[in-house]
């Protein structure tokens, strides 16, 4: 593998244990909920690649198991030796207290947690009757055992590991499951992923859509991001950019179109200096106007309009139709390029100090 590809592995890598707040869970699946309160009633749940003892996912549907009416929750969590990253690692008490705890297997196999009966019998289905044993393998989503329990699910919902992130959702289609998952808005860019949302297969989830999350990192991890910070237990966590919810459940927000102002308002009141009393340009190499923040999309131009990913965020398939991206649109690129411009298919335009390459596009067009 060439170096560069190594380096941007490891580095994907580097982000595959990351923790999700609850707080963000319970904000996501509460959209569903509130959209229809009937969404997991009678369900089965798959949550892959969790790690019941460090993530929220369980403990969120555990906790809701009664109030969302689920008929079975099953969580599985991948080995700590197959982890990319497993320094520091010991046995949980949860693990070394439990009379399964096989001091030979802890570290080489999965878990599988289930939650579907009131084992305790204390007339009610809740967290503490959750029961765990090691998986026969390492809990790999792609496993034959972990194919097998998606294939018992109705719905997958997980933070999958974000150098997987492809993997994950090429399984999910090949299982054809109701899904909701975790990522970053960028693998919209993918070549697998974008012609999913171009013909929506699956789109953005409601309670995301600027800013970013914090999420719970081993200890030993390096904390060289933008923003991190150790909380009073000595919990560490890192600020991500980016995060949304991908997901092909219906929760209403997707189909409200939003409301943009006329070409000419844009060019009066535009917040955004770029397009404020300076206007609209089109690409050298493609026939569509450049829109340079999804809210300057003027609400009358009737022709394709290349806007920034995050339009995505605003999407409403009855109001646009989507007709590409620049990563393949973008072919024909001007000749002569300085080197600092060239790189794969991209839009340019033209300006006076010669041609500027732009961030991927999506190219977008009004629905009569
Ligand atoms: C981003 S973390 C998220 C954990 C948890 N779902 C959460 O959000 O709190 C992804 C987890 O998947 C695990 N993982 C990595 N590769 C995996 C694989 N091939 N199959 C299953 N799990 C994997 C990682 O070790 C990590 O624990």
């Amino acid at each position: 593998m060439a170096r560069n590809a190594e380096l941007r592995q490891a580095k994907a890598a580097k982000k595959d244990e990351f923790y999700t707040q609850y707080v963000d869970i319970q904000k996501e699946v509460n959209a569903y909920i509130e959209y229809n309160p009937d969404v997991f009633r009678g369900k089965t749940i798959l949550l892959p690649c969790d790690d019941p003892e460090w993530s929220n996912f369980t403990k969120f549907f555990a906790q809701n198991f009664e109030f969302f009416g689920l008929k079975k929750l099953i969580s599985t969590s991948f080995a700590v030796e197959s982890k990319k990253y497993k320094e520091g690692y010991m046995p949980t008490l949860f693990e070394t207290e439990s009379p399964i705890f096989d001091n030979n297997k802890t570290r080489t196999h999965g878990k599988i947690f289930i939650l579907d009966r009131d084992t305790n019998a204390n007339g009610r289905i809740d967290i503490d009757d959750l029961q765990w044993n090691y998986l026969e393998g390492n809990g790999d989503f792609k496993s034959e055992e972990v194919s097998k329990l998606c294939d018992e699910a109705d719905i997958v919902i997980t933070n999958p590991p974000f150098s997987l992130f492809r993997e994950f959702m090429a399984w999910l289609f090949k299982k054809k499951k109701k899904f909701l998952v975790l990522g970053n808005i960028n693998n919209i860019c993918y070549k697998e992923i974008f012609p999913l949302m171009q013909t929506n297969q699956m789109w953005l989830g409601p309670s995301i859509s600027s800013g970013d999350r914090e999420f719970r990192v081993p200890q030993e991890y390096p904390l060289e991001a933008a923003g991190w910070r150790i909380d009073e237990n000595g919990t560490h966590y890192i600020k991500v950019k980016g995060v949304r919810w991908f997901t092909n459940l219906e929760h209403g927000k997707h189909h409200l179109p939003c409301e943009f102002m006329t070409m000419e308002d844009n060019i009066r009141f535009s917040k955004h200096k770029e397009v404020k009393g300076v206007g609209y340009s089109k690409y050298t190499n493609y026939d569509a106007l450049e829109v340079p923040f999804s809210e300057c999309i003027p609400s009358d131009y009737e022709g394709e309009m290349g806007v920034p990913v995050t339009f995505m965020d605003k999407y409403c398939p009855e109001q646009y139709e989507i007709i590409g991206i620049s990563l393949t649109l973008g072919k024909n690129k001007p000749a002569n390029l300085p080197k600092s411009q060239q790189g794969g298919p991209a839009f340019y335009l033209k300006t006076e100090e010669g041609y500027k390459r732009q961030y991927p596009r999506i190219v977008i067009r009004k629905k009569q």
